[in-house]
């Protein structure tokens, strides 16, 4: 939406969530714009989203900076000077600094491939088909120094069938954060959540779910 809170993604390689994010964006009554995608990479393919959306695309690749505070000099600068509001984390694989994360406080969020606080961190699929669980899902949080924490905005759950593989429980999540990452980005720019004491706070109501069951009961 023109006029809608100007969005930053971040991103180091494929993109499908922020190709979710443009095409969310695209709706007339979506209340936030995407105005830059900066990857820390140059050969990322999810550029070619931006590109095609005709939306400014920058590449930062981080190993020709000198060190984590100047490539992240250059990234908030290349953010202010696109008036970015809110930051979106999509598959960006750099650690940022307190300092960053700092100044970008309670208007920077990320999309993790698990239910947080279950399985931060990486080769998450992996984990959830070994230990054997029968829900894994996706958040969206507030981002905060430690990594994959932060005041959480959005989950969706999905099921863990017993003949999954890492590759079939990722492409089940992947779908669902296609899913929910517009939705709390959505609830993000038009004020129906925002942080309070480390918690996630809602105005206006929120409706309960059916519980998930996995497996589902036959009768
Ligand atoms: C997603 O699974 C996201 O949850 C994680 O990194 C992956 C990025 O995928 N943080 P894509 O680049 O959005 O396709």
């Amino acid at each position: 939406m023109a006029n809608g809170k100007k969005v930053g993604v971040l991103i180091s390689g494929r993109g499908s969530n922020l190709a979710a994010l443009i095409d969310a964006c695209a709706a007339d009554d979506f209340p936030a714009e995407v105005a830059v995608v900066i990857s820390s990479r140059p050969d990322a393919a999810g550029l070619g989203f931006a590109e095609k959306a005709g939306i400014p695309a920058v590449a930062l690749d981080h190993s020709a900076f000198d060190g984590r505070e100047a490539f992240e000099a250059e990234l908030d600068a290349t953010l202010r000077a696109h008036d970015i509001e809110l930051v979106c984390l999509a598959g960006f694989m750099r650690l940022l600094t307190t300092g960053f994360v700092e100044t970008w406080r309670d208007r920077m969020i990320n999309i993790h491939p698990s239910l947080l606080p279950a399985y931060p961190g990486v080769n998450i699929h992996e984990r959830v088909a070994d230990d054997g669980v029968r829900i894994t899902g996706c958040t969206v949080h507030y981002v905060r120094t430690d990594m994959d924490n932060g005041p959480i905005i959005a989950q969706s759950a999905v099921p863990v069938l017993s003949n999954d593989t890492a590759d079939t429980v990722a492409a089940r999540v992947l779908a669902a954060e296609h899913r929910l990452y517009p939705l709390a980005l959505r609830m993000v720019a038009d004020g129906t959540v925002r942080v309070s004491g480390e918690r996630v706070v809602f105005s206006g109501a929120e409706t309960e779910a059916p519980p998930l069951f996995s497996p589902q009961p036959t009768r």
